[in-house]
């Protein structure tokens, strides 16, 4: 599906020289233009890293971080506005300090999205430098100048690079920031999955060497294995979840690996245990479902006479789509809002 914000912004990108940086996140999956040898872009998700690098762009995969970027030293920014105020708060922010006075910082979204009121907010801070370009009422573009210095506050991004205590149980107190799938708060689904792991470890037939966490976010579902004592490996997508898991691994001394990966295309071996609690929505693009896509890996990746242990809502028909994937097919818990689904092929 083309999207219709990318699109205005893609002249722009075209003609980008200088020091050009393009902001890049899920919503451009998919969506690919003539590379420019002159804008290095930046992109917090692994899958699009991958889909920029192979198209021959130069591409960086971070939570969005400029602080490689000195004050005023580019010459232009393009960015096609995320899901997440803070996230595009932070962008905006970033903007106003990196962009060399009269620098430009296009960027461009649709009405239902609020790109009216964040154009609004970033033309107070670029002390009204902007040109406004519509491709119809609901897709607009906005090209800021930069006057140098903001002399307005800057926009609200909840400290969006602070890592900070978001949460905490009887077992862990958990760091996070905003940038990440549920960022502030414990998952009630995998809340639900530990809950009632013993449903699922009853199954194995020793205590699981080695654990996989496929699309970990902050590392909640792994944490919780800790206790098992088996070699946890974890994965996301998302350059923030890496980080984070990462870091609440090392804050709580727990020798883990963390791995930036798509669906977990890449790892390799296998494991007695997989947690998983899968994302069923993708940006815009539709490339294959994700939900079969993390149960292809589970598949792939469990050991014989292991078990694979899944958390979905209750409406996610789990079970029919891991029908030709997996012999064995459980739903071993469910309470008013999701259900655990143990996959298994016992050989
Ligand atoms: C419902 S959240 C679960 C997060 C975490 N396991 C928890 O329990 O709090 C789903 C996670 O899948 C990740 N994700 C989304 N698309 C992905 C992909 N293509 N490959 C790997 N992970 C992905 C998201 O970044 C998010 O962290």
């Amino acid at each position: 599906m083309i999207d219709k914000a990318f699109n205005l912004l893609k002249p722009e990108l075209d003609n980008a020289s200088g020091t050009a940086l393009w902001i890049a996140d899920e919503n451009l999956l998919n969506q690919m233009n003539r590379v420019n040898t002159e804008v290095t872009v930046i992109t917090n998700r692994f899958d699009l890293r991958q889909q920029l690098d192979d198209a021959g762009w130069q591409a960086t995969f971070s939570d969005f971080d400029f602080t490689g970027y000195n004050d005023h030293s580019v010459d232009k920014i393009l960015y096609r506005i995320s899901k997440e105020k803070p996230v595009v708060h932070h962008v905006i922010n970033q903007a106003i300090r990196i962009l060399k006075p009269g620098g430009q910082l296009c960027i461009s979204g649709l009405k239902n999205e609020g790109i009216k009121t964040y154009l609004d907010k970033a033309k107070k801070l670029f002390a009204g430098q902007m040109e406004m370009v519509k491709a119809d009422k609901n897709t607009w573009m906005g090209i800021l100048s930069s006057p140098g210095a903001a002399d307005t506050e800057l926009l609200e991004d909840q400290h969006y690079t602070e890592l900070r205590e978001v949460a905490n149980d009887d077992n862990y107190s958990y760091i996070s920031k905003p940038g990440v799938y549920g960022w502030n708060k414990i998952d009630k689904g995998s809340a639900y999955l530990i809950e009632e792991l013993n449903l699922f470890l009853e199954r194995l037939p020793n205590a699981p060497e080695s654990i996989l966490d496929l699309g970990c976010g902050y590392g909640y579902l792994s944490l919780n294995c800790a206790s098992l004592g088996g070699k946890i490996t974890a994965t996301d997508n998302n350059a923030a979840a890496v980080r984070l898991c990462q870091e609440n691994f090392d804050r709580q001394g727990i020798e883990a690996e963390v791995i930036a990966a798509d669906c977990g295309d890449g790892i390799q071996g296998k494991f007695p245990l997989i947690i998983c609690n899968p994302p069923f929505h993708q940006g815009f693009s539709t490339q294959g479902d994700l939900t079969d896509r993390f149960l292809n890996t589970a598949r792939r990746r469990l050991q014989a006479n292991g078990v694979a242990c899944f958390v979905v809502n209750l409406h996610i028909p789990l079970e029919r789509k891991a029908l030709n994937m997996f012999d064995s097919i459980e739903t071993v818990a469910a309470n008013g809002s999701f259900k655990l689904v143990l996959l298994a092929q016992p050989q």
